[in-house]
């Protein structure tokens, strides 16, 4: 060797940083600092300017941190000394979550005894000497968002210069709520064990910089992706062990129950068999919803197949996290090893076993569906999930053409008609935009079309009708008129 040279990092390289970031994942990542620093409260703020999203902010009513600390939680990969229970590893998280969507950072924080400190950290600055500006303490008025989660102490992170979508219009209001709505999905899910144990409460609100004034905020709710009733399979969930390099990893197996379709079975509101896999949690924090990690692969006949992996000291040594908190990698040995697992009450049942007989009850459940009584199939005007459920669900008449669902000018006084030529559900569309409150759309007012649907589909089968049927309709029209009359009535008098 000639010599040694010390090659400073260059700060250019901030601008990776971040990018494998949601906005789920990212603020997901200043929650569990939150939940580090001891917080059982969190509000997620989004500020708008009209329908414009312009920040964000994180407020905790945590322990807050000195002058010391907050320094050093500016610094990019800063690795404090960690507690046995804490969420942060790589000394990022905070910045590379912010950065991935925002140019500027701004950490005020309230630690015991009253002191303020605030920070601010610019993209720009960080990219030329990683600098860092230290705001006057009496400027930082932290109080109306520390009040919100009921903190003394606490901390806010906020998002400015964000790069959230900016084109106008109206499209943009729904990309606040919908990513309202994303958000509480993620963060009910990561979070459910603590917000179910009253350990963790979340609110999200949004604050219309130009009224100056909040919205309702809403509570995220615990969405348990385990969360089912009594299993519907004898000796399950139970538990296989896996054994690797001196450590032992239980592995809870659990079927879910071929029947449930709600909201823990369909997570984010996708098909739950896309959520088959492992489960992984570190200290009730869910790291992993689902996903086989090279140790099987994914299909559909496994869709019922789900297994919790909680003890995180024993599985350490042979994960790698990324940074992100995204999903982990397994080591080579780990994918034996649960290969290999066995349950250790009857020294007999594998993993593979396992699988099997969440394949076998699946199959059987869809045979049994198959005795479900035969449905039109649904077509143009019912809501698109809708159909996605009924063909789900039960078995449909394919030899017939399907069912459709339209508005249409019709006699007063008459609410629907079928029409057995063109296989459509006409209805009265003078009750249109009442009925949807003004929102229309081929598939608007999904639950009257359902229901519509559900009530008159038999009526398409076979040949013609007899009076009996006529009849039947009859009496539905007159019923849904009057139905609709005193809804119309209701409403009026509402306003
Ligand atoms: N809301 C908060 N309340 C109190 N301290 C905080 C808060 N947010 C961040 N900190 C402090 O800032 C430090 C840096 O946070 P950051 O998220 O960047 O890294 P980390 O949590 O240590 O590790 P990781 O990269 O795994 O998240 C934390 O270790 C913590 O000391
Ligand atoms: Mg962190």
């Amino acid at each position: 060797m000639l010599e040694r040279r010390v090659l400073e990092p260059d700060p250019g390289m901030i601008k990776g940083l971040g990018v494998h970031h949601t906005m789920e994942s990212a603020v997901a990542d200043l929650i569990d600092n939150s939940v580090d620093a001891g917080a059982d409260r969190v509000l997620v703020r989004f500020d708008t300017e009209g329908v414009q999203p312009v920040g964000l902010h994180v407020a905790d009513n945590g322990r807050g941190m000195d002058g010391h600390q907050v320094d050093e939680a500016m610094r990019l990969g800063r690795q404090r000394d960690y507690g046995a229970r804490d969420q942060g590893h790589f000394g990022i998280g905070l910045k590379a979550a912010s950065f991935s969507h925002a140019d500027t950072i701004t950490v005020r924080t309230t630690p015991a005894g009253g002191e303020r400190h605030g920070r601010r950290l610019r993209r720009g600055d960080v990219q030329r000497d990683y600098s860092c500006e230290v705001l006057d303490p009496t400027t930082l008025h932290p109080e109306a968002l520390l009040s919100r989660v009921g903190g003394v102490t606490g901390t806010i992170v906020s998002w400015s210069d964000t790069r959230f979508p900016r084109t106008g219009g109206a499209g943009l209001g729904n990309w606040v709520e919908d990513t309202r709505t994303r958000l509480s999905q993620h963060l009910g899910l990561v979070y459910h064990r603590l917000i179910a144990a009253g350990r963790l409460r979340i609110d999200i609100d949004i604050y219309d910089r130009d009224l100056g004034r909040a919205g309702i905020p809403e509570s995220v709710a615990a969405v348990d992706p385990l969360g089912f009733a009594v299993s519907a399979v004898p000796g399950y969930p139970r538990t296989l062990v896996a054994h690797v390099g001196g450590d032992r990893i239980p592995l809870r197996c659990h079927v879910v129950p071929p029947k449930a379709g709600g909201p823990n079975y369909r997570l984010y509101g996708r098909d739950g068999a896309d959520f088959q896999g492992f489960y992984v949690y570190r200290h009730d924090r869910l790291l992993q919803a689902g996903g086989w990690n090279d140790v099987v692969t994914a299909d559909r006949a496994r869709a019922l197949a789900r297994v919790v992996l909680d003890d995180f000291a024993a599985l350490a040594p042979h994960v790698r996290l990324n940074p992100e908190k995204k999903g982990i990698v397994f080591s080579h040995d780990l994918h034996g090893a649960i290969t290999r697992a066995v349950d250790e009450a009857d020294h007999r049942t594998t993993f593979a076993d396992y699988l099997s007989r969440t394949e076998t009850v699946l199959a059987d459940s869809r045979k049994r569906q198959h005795k479900r009584r035969p449905m039109a199939e649904p077509a143009k005007g019912l809501h698109e999930d809708v159909r996605r459920v009924i063909k789900a669900e039960v078995p449909l008449r394919t030899e017939e053409e399907p069912v459709q669902i339209r508005w249409d000018a019709m006699a007063p006084g008459r609410f629907f008609e079928l029409d057995r030529e063109t296989r459509t559900i006409y209805l009265n569309k003078k009750y249109r935009s009442v009925l949807t409150g003004g929102a229309t759309g081929l598939s608007d007012a999904p639950l009257l079309k359902t229901l519509m649907f559900l009530l008159t589909e038999d009526h398409f089968k076979g040949q013609q009708w007899g009076p009996r049927d006529k009849d039947l309709l009859e009496v539905w029209d007159a019923v849904l008129g009057a139905a609709v009359q005193a809804e119309l009535n209701y409403r009026s008098t509402r306003r």
